[in-house]
């Protein structure tokens, strides 16, 4: 049993599923829905604007939030952390904000293992401006080939743009290796940090990067709040994006000044809520010792791993390795999606298809595959209620 599970009433509820589906949304520790059950008891209020007590106290709990983000990825200032809606309206924003310096002259850089959140807003601000978009491909054992990335960034490349770790594969990226090539150009770095955030101890200033989004709800927290951290001084020189009320300085018939960052990105009211539970999701994964999480995790991907390996007819999708638990495979001869049908029946959740990596699939001359993603509340009766399904689905299909 995970020493960890108690803590996730979803589990207890739902006692008899194997939920292997954490890349795609993880459960919510007991901690989490107190806290936002006491904003919404307690204090809630709309933020930055009241000249009430509750205002106060709603504004004071918020802004906390956002001392704890920035706390945990690094200890920046809260000031460098601004709330989106998650990791893909976190892109949006940069994509867009950095449409000024593109140009037909200037290159974009992603990876070819990159989720849909982090190649379709670039793709949207290259058809603006006229930008082209460079994909460096993967090694044979699908790791990022770094000899390509050094030959696809230029001095024309204006941004690079990378997962921290793969929603598909679970390998880490050598983002500060990354960071070394791109500030080589004067290029930015922006990370999507979704599926890194809740298996690592981030910190951005030793990543190098410019930019770093995630997700709350990948990380323990509510769904509808992500964050996007930037350098200050960069930050300064952005947006706005959006435009609206608390993003503004003044506003005049014939214009308006914006606020400074990270306020300007933050038109309308946010989910005063969902930042107030991500505060406490991070507050939860401090509490915890990071290395025993992250060695237990580590065990359990091995363990899944064997396992596949002596159910044999699993294939594999890439074979580099890496202590994020999260294995994607396929059975010889199945549909993908009818071992998903049938794992469900089981009671064991995972997903299917093709992830949100449709150019990876592609890559990989792959349809889909299916994805086993494991979190700190998983144990070794999981991994074996999935392999027991597989051998039924298998039973059942061939
Ligand atoms: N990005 C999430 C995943 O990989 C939804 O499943």
């Amino acid at each position: 049993m995970s020493p960890w599970r108690h803590h996730f009433p979803l589990l207890r509820a739902r006692d008899a599923v194997a939920y292997l589906d954490n890349a795609a949304t993880s459960q919510k520790p007991q901690v989490v829905l107190d806290a936002m059950h006491s904003h919404y008891r307690e204090f809630n209020a709309n933020v930055h604007r009241a000249t009430h007590q509750l205002g106060a106290d709603a504004t004071e709990m918020f802004e906390r939030a956002r001392a704890t983000v920035a706390r945990h990825i690094g200890n920046r200032k809260p000031n460098e952390v601004v709330w989106t809606r998650g990791t893909t309206e976190s892109i949006n924003l940069v994509a867009n904000c950095l449409v000024p310096s593109l140009g037909p002259e200037r290159d974009i850089v992603v990876t070819t293992m990159e989720h849909h959140s982090n190649l379709v807003p670039w793709h949207m601000a290259a058809e603006r401006t006229g930008a082209t978009v460079r994909a460096v491909p993967l090694t044979a054992s699908g790791e990022l080939d770094m000899v390509a990335l050094a030959r696809n960034v230029s001095d024309r490349t204006c941004v690079v743009a990378v997962a921290h770790v793969s929603n598909v594969l679970g390998i880490v990226n050598p983002v500060r290796d990354i960071a070394d090539i791109t500030q080589a150009h004067g290029a930015l770095l922006l990370v999507d940090g979704a599926q890194a955030v809740p298996h690592l101890c981030v910190d951005v200033t030793g990543l190098g990067c410019d930019f770093y989004a995630f997700s709350s709800h990948k990380a323990y927290g509510p769904t509808g709040t992500g964050v996007l951290w930037g350098r200050e001084e960069l930050l300064e020189t952005l947006g706005p994006w959006q435009g609206g009320g608390e993003m503004i300085e003044t506003v005049r018939l014939d214009g308006f000044t914006p606020q400074a960052p990270p306020y300007r990105f933050e038109a309308g009211t946010p989910h005063i809520a969902g930042a107030i539970g991500l505060g406490a999701a991070l507050e939860f994964l401090e509490s915890l010792d990071r290395e025993e999480v992250l060695a237990y995790e580590s065990r359990l991907t091995d363990l899944l791993r064997t396992r596949l390996d002596e159910l044999g007819g699993v294939q594999l999708v890439g074979s580099a390795t890496s202590n994020i638990p999260i294995v994607s495979f396929n059975l010889e001869g199945v549909h993908h999606s009818d071992i998903g049908t049938i794992l469900d029946q089981q009671g064991v959740a995972v997903r299917t298809g093709h992830h949100c990596a449709q150019p990876l699939m592609t890559s990989l001359d792959l349809p889909g595959c299916v994805r086993a993603s494991l979190s700190l509340y998983n144990d070794d009766s999981d991994v074996e209620k999935l392999v027991k399904g597989l051998g039924v689905a298998r039973d059942l299909l061939l």
